[in-house]
């Protein structure tokens, strides 16, 4: 072998030796900072309480819990928050509703002197039944799954929806 020949062959050995090492040290790197961002969804089911108390209510009202869930790369216990609004057309008596604003994820209240949904961020609103009626958001409310267990109320929660 010439001495350009081996000047070739030992630079085409660097390079594929340090895109083997930069690749095996990467890979797992990456892999780990991206877990958070690509870990599948879950869903979980969640105590709202009595079905009774919240069908009487004569106004929306905002239950908070506390469920299994991710924050980053730890697993631990997070508050949660939906809004359930008695209605008598719907099959369990309530709709349960994301508190979550579909504009840019602040929280919504419900504002009595309005009776709409008020998203303290960019002043969206909604209307009792989580439709966008104002400001920046034009999607609803997301609505959540709920049935009734033993005369509780349950929701089926995305993390997302908390
Ligand atoms: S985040 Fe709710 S209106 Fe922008």
């Amino acid at each position: 072998m010439s001495d350009p020949d081996r000047r070739q062959f030992l630079e085409a050995v660097v390079w594929i030796g340090g895109g083997g090492v930069a690749l095996a040290l990467g890979l797992p790197g990456a892999a780990y900072l991206l877990t958070p961002v690509l870990r599948e969804e879950e869903r979980t089911w969640v105590d709202l309480g009595e079905v009774a108390a919240l069908r009487a209510a004569n106004a929306p009202l905002a239950v908070r819990f506390r469920y299994e869930g991710w924050r980053g790369y730890v697993r631990g216990s997070k508050p949660g928050l939906l809004w359930v609004v008695a209605d008598a057309s719907a099959p369990e008596g309530v709709v349960a509703l994301s508190a979550v604003c579909t504009h840019k994820a602040c929280n919504v209240a419900w504002s009595p002197e309005e009776e709409l949904f008020a998203c303290p961020c960019h002043s969206g609103r909604f209307d009792v039944g989580g439709a966008a009626v104002s400001g920046p958001p034009t999607a609803p409310l997301e609505r959540v799954a709920v049935e009734v267990r033993d005369g509780h109320l349950f929701a089926e929660l995305a993390e997302s929806q908390a």
